[in-house]
Formats: structure tokens, sequence, C-alpha cells
């Protein structure tokens, strides 16, 4: 079976990627992001150098969109697909939301990014914060109805407040944040996948919901000693 090694929030952090992809490399594996992702962004795009370095080390990484990418860009790379990854660069597979990818021994996956943010007064429209950074409800409904099997789920967020999180910041963001995860809980209930993965809260935790094994994996740590809380390797056997 294809190995996987699961990635958390790389927020456009080259080093951080080119460890886990280096790990991805001696294990064999493939890597999958879970938002965040952070390679195109205004200003400061290293989505080159990231292909670059992947095409070297042969590994390839899908990943999704979190609430810290430019949205916009991504979109438009998608040309209108919505139900397959699309490769933005060589080796670098973006999922946009309710799109599945099966591997060569049938393991079904299904991706759906977003979040919203907590930090969202501090940012800028256009430049650092993109109003379709959640999840809306033909991207859900997609996401719902995707057929099965599914046997693994990956979002950028969780089902639930992570072990150690609560509710916190605006009123506003507080709704939003939990229509997300009630939304997220709902992809769980439908698929009952044998795993899911998230970011975004940048925590590493093994929780279950059912029957399924959820895994939130931490994000971009800069001493590599930390990569161990931030990539989760999988198989299905
Ligand atoms: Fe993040």
């Amino acid at each position: 079976m294809t190995k996987f090694l699961f990635i958390g929030d790389t927020h456009g952090q080259l080093d951080f990627v080119t460890a886990a992809a280096k790990r991805a490399c001696q294990l064999n594996a493939d890597l999958i992001q879970c938002g965040d992702w952070g390679f195109i962004w205004p200003g400061k795009s290293e989505l080159p150098e990231l292909s670059a370095m992947l095409v070297t080390m042969g590994v390839t990484m899908r990943f999704i969109d979190g609430n810290h990418d430019e949205h916009p860009v991504l979109r438009r790379l998608c040309n209108g697909q919505h139900d397959l990854g699309v490769e933005i660069a060589p080796r670098v597979i973006y999922q946009p939301r309710g799109s599945v990818h099966e591997d060569e021994d049938g393991t079904r996956f299904l991706f759906c990014g977003g979040a919203p943010s907590i930090d969202r007064e501090g940012r800028v429209k256009g430049k650092s914060w993109w109003p379709e950074e959640t999840i809306t409800a033909a991207e859900f409904k997609q996401s719902l109805c995707a057929t099965g099997p599914i046997h693994v789920l990956v979002t950028h967020d969780a089902p639930d407040y992570p072990p150690g999180f609560s509710a916190k910041g605006s009123l506003r963001y507080q709704a939003l944040q939990e229509l997300s995860m009630r939304q997220i809980d709902a992809l769980i209930k439908m698929h009952s996948p044998l795993l899911h993965v998230h970011g975004h809260w940048h925590t590493r935790a093994t929780t279950h919901r059912g029957t399924t094994r959820v895994e939130a994996i931490d994000c971009n740590q800069l001493d590599p000693a930390d990569l161990d809380n931030s990539v989760l390797l999988w198989s299905r056997e």
C-alpha cells in the first residue's frame, strides 16, 4: 500500500517542507498538507522553489487551502476544476474543497480546506485576508455528496475544539468557527472515514469520533526536532 506523510500548516516555510520532504523521500511516502499552505501569497510566493525542491527529492505534495491562503489565485489556477486535484506546478497538486483523489491501491481521499480567521480584524482584505476562507454551502454540499467509500478525510479545520481549546475571540468569529466545525463533523458522520487529518489549531492530538480516528497535526516548527508533532505517517494497511 502507498504510504502517506501528512503535514500540518506550513505557512509558506520552505525549510520546514524540505525537512518533511526528506522524511517522505526516506519513507517512500507521498506528502499531504492540511492547509495554511502559504506558498502563494501577495509579494512572497515561493511556488517555483517549492516545486524544484520536490522534483529533486522525487516527492509529490498534495495540499488544501486553509484560512491563511490567497484563495482567489488558487481558484484561478483550478480553472473551474472542482472534482479532482489540479497540478499547479510539477509535483505540487492543489485539492479544491470537495475534490476526491483515489490512489493506485483504491484508497480514496476527500479534501475540504477552509476555516475562519480569529485574527481577521488585524488583516487587510485582498492582501492578507480573503472572504473565501470559510467553507461555502455549495462546497460543503459537494463534500457531503462525494462518492464513497471515503477512507481518509483531509480538512483544515477540526470537527470540534481540540483538547485544551475552547471558544474565544469575537462572537462573530465564534459563530463562524462553530459553523465550520459543524460542517467538518457532518462530513465525518456522512463518510465515516478510517482517518480524519486536520491542521488549523497548531496542536497535536489524537481523538476518535465514532469509528473515525481524528488526528490534529501541529504547524511548521523552526526546530527540526519538533517535526514529529507536525507530521503523521499512514497507510491503509
Ligand atoms: Fe495556521
